[in-house]
């Protein structure tokens, strides 16, 4: 098992693969008595959030998966604190899209019927539960998350405030060509118990998941009898491991991505195109 998170490559093999049989899927989905749906940024692309990688995988000159380690933060905690306020302030402001809607209500639907719905995802905007989910498990932690990285204290706090300090006020510009004046460690947000440096509660590349939300994760992908993977590129592990290990397993899994190719051979379903169009509709749900 993979604890830590890392770009890893996916190489897998084999299938007889349905392209848009949205009415074979459908009948898949109602036999299920237990589903997972697995989602990355590309369900909130239609919410106006940036992808990590393709177009709006830049902030600045950096690619948002630089800005995203523990290194980059300990060496220039200002600007990796402006690249938060960016996201924080789009996301804070951002609402859900027709797919997190079209999730939420399947969650309802499934819930009367006595079945199990759980979403397990990569993002860290908090829109799934803005949309009424309530079986989210955020893998990658939250935008509106903060963490004292003062080692004697590290209180987790529920931060929403836009800017987080008055330093940040206007900064965050992803179009700015040089870099902004530094800020002063000691203007950056500072924890409310210890006054110690805060910084946002996310899972960086390099550093381990919580391992308690690990396992949740991968009790739900080890019972789950079909898994939806929506809007994720699957190259990040683990979270990239868990579809393919639900198909090993003889079970179906369904992908929703702009691309026309599968992340892997091993899905049994395959819907190209936006998933605000896409999942409503492979759901029967009327937004
Ligand atoms: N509908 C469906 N799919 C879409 C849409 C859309 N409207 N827009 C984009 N996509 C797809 C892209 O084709 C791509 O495969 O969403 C995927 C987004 O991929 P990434 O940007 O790599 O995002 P994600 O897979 O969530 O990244 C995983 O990497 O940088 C880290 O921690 C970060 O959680 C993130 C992790």
């Amino acid at each position: 098992m993979i604890f830590g998170k890392q770009l890893m490559p996916l190489v897998i093999k084999m299938s007889k693969r349905q392209l848009n049989d949205f009415e074979a899927f459908r009948k898949v989905l109602s036999q299920s008595k237990n589903i997972v749906a697995l989602t990355g940024a590309g369900v909130s692309a239609e919410s106006g959030i940036p992808t990590f990688r393709g177009e709006g995988g830049l902030w600045r000159k950096y690619r948002s998966a630089d800005l995203a380690t523990p290194h980059a933060f300990y060496t220039k905690p200002h600007l990796v604190w402006e690249f938060y306020h960016y996201r924080r302030t789009i996301a804070f402001n951002a609402q859900p899209n027709d797919a997190h809607k079209a999730l939420a209500k399947y969650e309802k639907l499934c819930e009367e019927q006595g079945h199990k719905f759980n979403i397990i995802t990569q993002n860290v905007d908090g829109l799934h539960t803005k949309a009424g989910s309530r079986n989210v498990i955020e893998l990658h932690g939250a935008l509106h998350k903060v963490v004292c990285t003062n080692v004697k204290c590290g209180t987790v706090a529920e931060n929403f405030d836009d800017p987080i300090c008055e330093a940040l006020r206007g900064r965050g510009d992803p179009m700015v060509r040089e870099d902004l004046p530094m800020i002063d460690k000691k203007d950056l947000p500072k924890c409310k118990k210890c006054s110690g440096l805060l910084r946002p509660y996310i899972v960086w590349f390099g550093e381990n998941l919580d391992p308690d939300i690990l396992q949740q994760a991968r009790d739900l992908v080890e019972e789950c009898d079909i898994c939806l993977v929506i809007g994720t590129s699957s190259v990040v592990y683990p979270a990239a491991m868990f579809a393919p290990l639900v198909a090993e397993r003889g079970k179906p899994v369904a992908e929703f991505n702009l691309t026309e190719e599968p992340a892997s051979d091993l899905f049994q379903f395959h819907f190209p195109g936006p998933c605000g169009s896409t999942l409503p509709r492979a759901l029967n749900i009327q937004i």
